[in-house]
This record gives C-alpha cells, sequence and structure tokens, in this order.
C-alpha cells in the first residue's frame, strides 16, 4: 500500500529520499513527504498529491540539507489524504519522526490512552499513535523504545523512524509488512520495495516479522523481539536497474507489455531441459503430486485470474479437480481442504495480506502450499512449502501485464510436470504440449506484432461508459482479466460474463452504448461464441471480436475483429490477453487517465 524508505550515509538523504520515493510511487501516491535529521534539528515537510509536488515543495532536496531521513508516499487508510494527515508524523517533543506501511488495528484504545496521558493528535491516522508511544517510552535508549512501542501494537507495520538525539541512525520494525535493508559502503538504506534500494545497493537484508534494526552509515544490527542480536542472511539482487526505469516508454505499463515475451521466456525456458520440465526450485516429497486428492488455486485480484485461467490446462492435464477461491474468501469461509490438497498461492507481489491469510488458513489444516511468485524472498515466498518464481522482473504500473503472463507460464509448466508426475498424459502429448509451451514467447510477441490496429480502434470504443467481455471457458477465464484491466485503468464500467449466461439476465442490458468484446478462441465453442455474438449485435451492440488467425468467419458477424495467433485451447489465455491488455491500455489513454497510477488503487494491497 504505503511505501517507505530511508538512507544513512555521508551524502545529503533528502534527494536520495525523494528517488527513492519515486520509484515507490505506485505503492501510494496521493501524499508524500520526507523527514532529515541535521545534528539535534528534525525538518519535516509533506504534501497532499503527487511526490512531483514535495520535490517542488524542498527544492529537489535542496531544502532540507542533512545526511539521514526518512521518507513515505500514502495510499490512505485513515484519514483523508492531506498534508497532516501525510507521514512522517512527529512527537510532541520534536524529537522523533515515524513513517509507517501498514495498519494499527488497536489504534483507537492506544489513542484514546495517549490523550489521557496528555498527547495532542494532529491527525486522523493510526500511524500518529506509535510516534506518540515512543515519545512516552524513550529514556534515553531508543532500543528500549522501539521494543516497548511494537510491543503494544497490533496489526502490520513496516515503521521508519529517526531521533534528533541520535541524529545518525535510523531505527526500522516489521510486522507482516515488507522491509528490506540495502547495505553500501559507509552508507546504508531501507525500503518497503527493492525498486527502491537497487539503483544504490544490490546487497539486502529482508525482515522477518517481529524484528527490528539500527542502521547507521558503517553498520545494521538486527534483532529480536526481546531486543538480541540476531543474524541475517546477505541476498544480492541481480534485477536490472534498466527495468525498474521507464525506459522511453510513455508509461511503465506499455513498457511491461512489451516485455512479456522476455518475461515469459525467462520463466519458462531455464525449466525446460532435454526435452523435459524440471522444476529445480522445487522438491516435491517423492509421491507427493502423484498421492493428492484435489488442488485449490487462491490468489487475488489478476493473481486469482491467472488461476481461474490456469485451472482448465491443470485440470484436463492432470485429472484432479480444481477450485479456485478468492483469497479473501477462503480465509474466512468453509471451503474444503485437508492434506491431501495442494494449495497454490499465486501472488506477483508476495506481500498480499488476504492471500497471506489464506496461507497461514491452508497450512494449519495441514495442506502443502505451492507459491508462484515474482518477488524472491517475499513473505508468501518464504511461507509457502514449495515456491516456483515467476522471473517477471520488477513490475511497476499498478495493472499488472507481465506478471499475469508470467504467472500462467508457470501454472501452464506445473500443470504439464504434475500430469507426467501422475501419468496422466501420453509421452507424444506431452512432447506436443512441452513444445507450445516452448513456442509461448514467441506467440505472445506474434500477438503484439498482431496489435497494430489498436490505437485506432481504442479511439471508437473509449467513448462508452460501460461494456461487456463475453467468453466461454477459457475465453471466458480470459475476459475477467481483460475487463479488470479496461476497469483499473480507463475507469469504464466493464463486465465479465460467461458467454453461456448472457440470456439469463445480462442481455437485459445490452443496446447501442455498450460495445461488447467477445472473445473466441476456444475452437470447440466457437459456434456457441458466435451465436452469442450474433445476439448482441441483434440488440445494437457494437462487437470487436477476438480470435484466432484461422477464424476467417468471425469478420462477417463483427463489426471489428483483433486477431491473435492459434494455439492450443488449453494454453490460449495468454496470448488472447495480449490485444486486451493493449485495448485497455490505449483506451485509457484516449480518455487522459493516469494510466501507471489509477485512481483508488495499489500495486501492493499489504492490508486487509
Ligand atoms: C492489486 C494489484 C493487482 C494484483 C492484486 C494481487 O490489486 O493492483 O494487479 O493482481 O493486487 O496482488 P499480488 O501481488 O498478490 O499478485
Amino acid at each position: 500500500m504505503c511505501g517507505i524508505v530511508g538512507y544513512t550515509g555521508m551524502q545529503d538523504a533528502a534527494p536520495i529520499l525523494l528517488e527513492g520515493l519515486k520509484k515507490l510511487e505506485y505503492r501510494g501516491y496521493d501524499s508524500a513527504g520526507i523527514a532529515v535529521t541535521d545534528g539535534g534539528k528534525l525538518s519535516v515537510t509533506k504534501v497532499s498529491g503527487r511526490i512531483a509536488g514535495l520535490c517542488e515543495k524542498v527544492s529537489n532536496g535542496n531544502a532540507c540539507p542533512g545526511l539521514t531521513g526518512i521518507g513515505h508516499t500514502r495510499w490512505a487508510t485513515h484519514g483523508a489524504p492531506t498534508d497532516t494527515n501525510a507521514h512522517p508524523h512527529r512527537s510532541n517533543d520534536g524529537k522523533f519522526a515515524v513513517v509507517h506501511n501498514g495498519i494499527i488495528e488497536n489504534y483507537a484504545v492506544l489513542r484514546q490512552e495517549l490523550i489521557e496521558r496528555g498527547y495532542k493528535f494532529e491527525s486522523e491516522t493510526d500511524t500518529e499513535v506509535v510516534v506518540h508511544l515512543i515519545e512516552m517510552y524513550y529514556s534515553g535508549d531508543m532500543k528500549k523504545a522501539i521494543i516497548k512501542t511494537v510491543s503494544r501494537l497490533r496489526g502490520s507495520y513496516a515503521l521508519g523512524v529517526v531521533c534528533t538525539d541520535c541524529p545518525d541512525k535510523i531505527y526500522v520494525a516489521r510486522e507482516q509488512s515488507p522491509l528490506i535493508l540495502g547495505l553500501g559502503i559507509g552508507e546504508n538504506y531501507f525500503a518497503s520495495d527493492i525498486t527502491a534500494l537497487i539503483a544504490y545497493s544490490r546487497n539486502v537484508i529482508y525482515m522477518d516479522d517481529g524484528e527490528f534494526a539500527e542502521i547507521s552509515k558503517d553498520e545494521i544490527n538486527v534483532f529480536n523481539p526481546q531486543g538480541k542480536t540476531i543474524q541475517k542472511e546477505i541476498s544480492h539482487i541481480n534485477w536490472d536497474v534498466s527495468a525498474a526505469e521507464k525506459g522511453g516508454f510513455d508509461h511503465f505499463m506499455l513498457k511491461e507489455i512489451i516485455e512479456q515475451p522476455n518475461a515469459v521466456t525467462a520463466t519458462i525456458a531455464p525449466r525446460i531441459k532435454n526435452g523435459h520440465i524440471e522444476l529445480d526450485d522445487i522438491q516435491f516429497e517423492e509421491g507427493y503430486l502423484e498421492n493428492i486428492s484435489k488442488i485449490i488455486i487462491t490468489a487475488c485480484g489478476s493473481a486469482y485470474y491467472a488461476g481461474c485461467a490456469a485451472r482448465y490446462a491443470i485440470e484436463q492435464l492432470t485429472g484432479l479437480p480444481v477450485q479456485t477461491e478468492l483469497a479473501s474468501e477462503l480465509r474466512y469461509g468453509n471451503a474444503f481442504y485437508d492434506e491431501k490438497t495442494l494449495i497454490i498461492i499465486i501472488s506477483q507481489s508476495g506481500e498480499t495480506a488476504d492471500t497471506i491469510a489464506a496461507m497461514k488458513e491452508c497450512k494449519k489444516r495441514g495442506s502443502k502450499t505451492l507459491a508462484i511468485v515474482n518477488v524472491v524472498g517475499s513473505a508468501i515466498a518464504k511461507l509457502a512449502d514449495y515456491t516456483l518464481y515467476t522471473w517477471a522482473g520488477p513490475e511497476i504500473a499498478v495493472a499488472t501485464t507481465k506478471g499475469y503472463t508470467t504467472q500462467l507460464a508457470a501454472l501452464f509448466l506445473f500443470a504439464l510436470y504434475a500430469a507426467q508426475k501422475r501419468n496422466t498424459v501420453s509421452q507424444s502429448k506431452y512432447s506436443l504440449l512441452l513444445s507450445t509451451i516452448k513456442s509461448l514467447p514467441g506467440k505472445i510477441q506474434e500477438a503484439l506484432d498482431m496489435s497494430q490496429s489498436i490505437p485506432k480502434l481504442a479511439k471508437k470504443y473509449c467513448k462508452t461508459d460501460s461494456m461487456f467481455f463475453i467468453g466461454r471457458n477459457t475465453d471466458y477465464a480470459a475476459s475477467l482479466e481483460g475487463a479488470l484491466k479496461m476497469k483499473e485503468i480507463s475507469y469504464i464500467h466493464a463486465e465479465a460474463y460467461a458467454a453461456g449466461e448472457l440470456k439469463h439476465g445480462t442481455i437485459a442490458l445490452i443496446d447501442e452504448h455498450k460495445p461488447v468484446i467477445a472473445l473466441c478462441c476456444n475452437q470447440t465453442l466457437l459456434e456457441k461464441t458466435m451465436s452469442n455474438i450474433i445476439e448482441v449485435q441483434a440488440r445494437g451492440a457494437d462487437v470487436l471480436a477476438v480470435t484466432s488467425a484461422d477464424n476467417q468467419q468471425i469478420v462477417s458477424i463483427s463489426d471489428d475483429v483483433l486477431f491473435v495467433p492459434k494455439i492450443d485451447t488449453v494454453f490460449s489465455a495468454i496470448v488472447e490477453i495480449i490485444p486486451l491488455q493493449l485495448m485497455a491500455y490505449y483506451v485509457a489513454k484516449e480518455n487522459g487517465c493516469d494510466i501507471d497510477k489509477p485512481k483508488n488503487l495499489a500495486k501492493s494491497v499489504t492490508v486487509e
């Protein structure tokens, strides 16, 4: 949700904090602020709105000198996005400043207690209780004050704290919100996300729940909740810095759409060796996959839709029943699963709060968990019994594209791998499908190449308040993600509907003002979807069909057609989503929307 960053070293902190915040802006962007210590002086600057406004206010950092500081970019949860509610929050005595990502669930009780003790609150945020608690518990020893403070907090937090008594140090603490420390020479960093660090440091420490740390320019000490020093592993990040930059594209989203052939190659290629799938990063116990009786796929947002689309491949190839569950529902529901159920968890960030909670529930009942995750060392990757990474690289645009397609690629690999283990595919089918999986990056590239008409089509389809996406089976699954992309970035109401269900209600809404995007790549159901196209056209809707290159018959019954390369139906979602991503992108661009940072959305949803 929010993004936090911190620096201490030999350079002025403010420009580095501002650069870090720009990288984190996709996590939250309704207000931002920085706090810098300069000897015994603490300066705090906050603004509502974008980081650009903050940069202007502090003259790109020149207005607040000092070698140590913390910064925050906010996605409001408690209190409107105003200057006052923006972080950092300051203590009443002016000694401490705090930035926070997460939600303090017991803040109301703490606030009341602190008010009764005479502390004055300026903001409506949950975070402000933290800074007053620190002031209350501080008696010259920051470590003790942090231990006491965090012992009072319930909920999730990644905290960054500075104090004028020790102006060259930063204190950080983590519980259920991502927090990474970056190691430099004569300088050190922290951030909620690697993207803010990689320009400065590739050697990082992932903080775990309950831990806190003291950061100075020459050393980092990490402690357990009782304050005992712990040794942490240093991980090396090999992401390319340019992968986190826009590289000449107007938007990260377009850059990430174009990157998909490479991202899918990176996910697939290292795992296909000598005509076989080798999931080296997963060590299933001997006989495990052969003996499971069911799979549940759980996730949020697009990751959930990736699960919906891959379900068909897993069911068809492995013969196992597959259930898809939204993580926010599964965590509180009564779905049946046990030690013979494999739970597949999908998450780009690896930090989504509902997904983590669902995963913990499943583990309690003895189910094994397989995580499909993009961020190495993230909470979900660490919690899972098995982790299969998608190698999409950093994804910055809030609306996921390469995250989704690499998730599909990883799930397809798993489906075929499990099918071979379970002996549910013949050798010849295995070889055929494996060569299809290998061809996916090339097919995605072809789909990109075949999308030249989309900017023009977007001009026609952008002038609506509402549109429908229809399809059957695998096409329906792809339409769910297509509609989500459209609504996320263009704010046009877009609803995905199983084409066979149209007659049970939705068709009442169809008229000449509501275009229909009809997905018809599923060859077996092509004629049935064609009938649905004719039905909606008869009610006045403009129809844009997305279909495989050889289905020329669609041309005569649709207003517009986008062709994609032909591919085995079980994998077709990964190709047909490409024109839908581009369509959403160009419609949003046509309507002047803020594509990379859509209103009200955040990339990483680390609160419930
Ligand atoms: C947010 C993002 C989506 C993402 C979803 C799940 O809503 O905007 O793009 O699909 O969270 O996030 P995850 O990181 O778990 O895949």
